[in-house]
């Protein structure tokens, strides 16, 4: 994997060789094998771009969090669901998908049940999540490729959905296929999405 993204501390995204950045219709906003500073304090009037305003917003990148968690599973007939609720961007997609499956609530946290819809169907729920908080097994092999290229999405008034980039810095994702940052500024688990977005009504007005 070529591409890599460094959260700066208290300051922008460094993205180097991400080749694609994309709006929320698909389409390309930028294409290049040049290094980028992306937003993620929220404050900038270049979206997605960094332009310094974090310093004077007095961003901090610190995760307020507890570090990454461990991933807990839910071995159905057919599937396992492999579920890291500390990286859950709360995007819904599973209980959009399969709402039998996902979820009821245990002692220990949120939990699945992979038989109760079929396994195409919670399947396609977990591909659909963009964190990488759900993935799958199949005959006991961890699926969790999805993309074939890299590139870097950005939501309208939500997170950047990066594809295919290693992620530099202690906080670790699920998969480097496909994870979620924050650039909003408000997320408590940076440099991730924890869905704050929407609790922040973040808007980021660039018109991508
Ligand atoms: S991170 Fe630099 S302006 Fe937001």
């Amino acid at each position: 994997m070529d591409a890599e993204i460094t959260p700066t501390p208290n300051g922008p995204l460094h993205a180097e060789r991400i080749k694609l950045l994309k709006n929320d219709r698909g389409e390309t906003i930028l294409a290049t094998d040049e290094s980028v500073y992306l937003c993620r304090c929220g404050a900038s009037k270049n979206k997605p771009y960094c332009d310094g305003s974090h310093t004077a917003a007095g961003f901090s990148g610190q995760r307020l969090r507890a570090a990454d968690g461990k991933a807990v599973e839910f071995a159905g007939r057919e599937i396992t669901v492999v579920d890291d609720f500390s990286l859950c961007a709360h995007a819904g997609a599973c209980v959009e998908g399969a709402a039998k499956t996902f979820f009821t609530k245990g002692p220990g946290g949120r939990v699945s049940h992979p038989d109760a819809s079929s396994a195409g169907q919670v399947i396609a729920a977990i591909r659909q999540c963009p964190s990488g908080a759900l993935l799958y097994k199949l005959q006991g092999k961890l699926v969790q490729d999805y993309a074939d290229h890299t590139e870097i999405r950005v939501e309208k008034d939500g997170p950047l959905h990066v594809q295919r980039a290693k992620l530099n810095g202690p906080a670790r994702p699920a998969t480097e296929d496909h994870y979620t940052l924050c650039r909003c500024g408000a997320s408590l688990n940076k440099p991730f999405c924890d869905g704050m977005h929407a609790k922040v009504r973040f808007q980021d007005g660039s018109g991508t």
